[in-house]
């Protein structure tokens, strides 16, 4: 149990991901186990399949995206921009980015970005474990 927000209750994340040819995917279900096992009631849902509003029902957000021509995918950037009309100041923010160069030259930035922009309590990145090719 962890506290949160004042009161004691299941912390509650969602990995928020989006993946073309499943590297992402991959990653989103191990920190959802990880979180998991870790105490917290995680789950993972797509992009595409999640709208702004369904994120106030969790206490941390963690965002996935492929790194693309060293940015974010358009549908990644247009969820993000939706973000900003929502509430998320109080809650957890962290990001990954799933990329083959050697060095997160693009997606993880840009969704450092977006968590500042969008005024998360804290964030973390964590993205080289996670390299492909
Ligand atoms: C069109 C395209 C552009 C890419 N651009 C980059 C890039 O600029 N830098 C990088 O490190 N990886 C790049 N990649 C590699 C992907 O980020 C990497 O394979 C990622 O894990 C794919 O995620 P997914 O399997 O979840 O779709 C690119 C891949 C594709 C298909």
């Amino acid at each position: 149990m962890l506290e949160l927000g004042g009161g004691t209750h299941m912390a509650r994340a969602l990995i928020v991901y989006y993946s073309v040819y499943g590297n992402t995917e991959k990653a989103a279900k191990a920190v959802r186990d990880g979180l998991a096992s870790a105490g917290l009631e995680a789950e993972c849902k797509k992009i595409k399949d999640t709208k702004p509003d369904d994120l106030k029902a969790f206490d941390a957000i963690i965002f996935g995206t492929p790194t693309d021509m060293e940015d974010i995918p358009d549908d990644v950037g247009k969820f993000m921009e939706s973000l900003k009309r929502v509430d998320l100041r109080g809650k957890q923010g962290a990001a990954f980015d799933t990329h083959y160069e050697d060095e997160p030259v693009g997606g993880l930035k840009v969704l450092e970005k977006y968590l500042k922009t969008l005024r998360f309590c804290s964030f973390d990145f964590f993205a080289h474990e996670f390299l492909t090719c």
